[in-house]
């Protein structure tokens, strides 16, 4: 038994409570607190800590069931030890049901009573502890589904912001480079304009085919930058009036190789880069820079193509200070289908002609 084990005695015979007292304190070295009310009793139950309350039953006036009750509100794991003052086998059924720990009937045997409080007072220890476990669980349970709920939320923000950062740093790179495009369309008075007039013309086609808008914004974004190659070919041979020599030709037919290597590291363009390498290959094979064919090439670098050359027609050359008539343009566009250009581009490209600017 633990030193001085408390012990709360509620009995209102104080004959009978002083003697239990003297016993307690005498013999089994226990600390006693003495109540004859619930009142006085509840009171000093919650003031004080008891590891057993000793209650007696079968005095109506007590209201011992009722001391209870509230007594296991203040402390559900209290300990009580039932006494009588005679054996009631139909009251120990009755009070079995409100958490008693054990019983002693009087005449009292003190071996037993001393046994019962040192087993009651271990038991009340044990749940006691078990329960600041369970409750330190049930806190640290709490903080982590708090710092988990803060978790999620700062990956979330964190993700927004990234997602954030990385379309700003898409749409900045984008901005460069079609400035650079345009910058190269403008080095040439006669092809200003003309990766916009493309771009117009190839997503029209795009549409007219039933494209998705995702496939439709490459070929846009193809379209701004098919020509960005050209940065690498001398202006004398951009804005030579006559024809080109061999090696001037050499140059021209790098520029989609040249473009294609300044966008691949620009990992977010995906197959942008690839419709950029293609936009000079014909669909009967005699294009380059590879010589593909038919379905080899891309589609969008088919539809490309074909709103290239059509641009080309259609805007002044240093080669050709007129442009071609609309309708010439479409009736050469029709001469070369199934020979440069795609049939089924060309049919979509027919359709679409009236809506055209230019
Ligand atoms: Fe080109
Ligand atoms: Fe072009």
């Amino acid at each position: 038994m633990r030193e001085n084990p408390r012990i709360l005695l509620f009995d209102n015979d104080d004959t009978a409570s002083r003697y239990f007292m003297e016993e307690l304190m005498i013999k089994g070295n226990c600390s006693v607190s003495c109540a004859s009310d619930i009142q006085a009793a509840l009171g000093d139950f919650s003031q004080n800590s008891f590891d057993v309350v000793i209650a007696k039953f079968g005095k109506p006036e007590l209201d011992t069931p009722g001391f209870l009750k509230a007594l296991k509100k203040i402390d559900p794991d209290c300990v009580v030890i039932a006494f009588f003052e005679n054996d009631n086998p139909g009251l120990l059924r009755e009070i079995s049901k409100l958490g008693i720990y054990d019983f002693i009937v009087k005449p009292v045997n003190l071996e037993k009573l001393f046994f019962l409080i040192k087993k009651g007072v271990e038991l009340h220890s044990l749940t006691a502890a078990h329960r600041k476990l369970m409750q330190g669980f049930q806190e640290q349970s709490v903080n982590l589904q708090k710092q988990n709920t803060l978790l999620a939320k700062r990956i979330e923000e964190s993700t927004k912001n990234l997602v954030r950062l990385y379309e700003d740093l898409r749409s900045t790179y984008m901005r460069t480079i079609k400035a650079l495009a345009q910058a190269i369309d403008a080095r040439d008075h006669y092809t200003h304009s003309h990766s916009e007039n493309v771009a117009k013309c190839a997503v029209l086609i795009a549409q007219e085919l039933g494209l998705s808008a995702n496939e439709t914004e490459l070929i846009r974004e193809a379209c701004e930058l098919h020509d960005l190659g050209k940065i690498g070919i001398q202006d004398s041979i951009l804005s030579k009036p006559s024809s080109l020599t061999e090696e001037e030709w050499k140059q021209v037919k790098l520029h989609p190789q040249t473009a294609a290597q300044i966008l691949e590291p620009l990992t977010f363009l995906g197959a942008v880069v690839e419709l950029v390498r293609q936009h000079h290959e014909h669909y009967d094979g005699g294009g380059y820079p590879k010589g593909l064919r038919g379905e080899e090439i891309l589609l969008g670098a088919r539809i490309i193509n074909l709103a290239d050359a059509y641009d080309a027609m259609r805007s002044a050359r240093a080669y050709r200070k007129t442009p071609l008539p609309k309708e010439e343009a479409i009736a050469e566009i029709k001469k070369n289908s199934g020979k440069q250009f795609d049939p089924k581009v060309v049919d979509a490209f027919l359709k679409i002609a009236d809506k055209l600017p230019i």
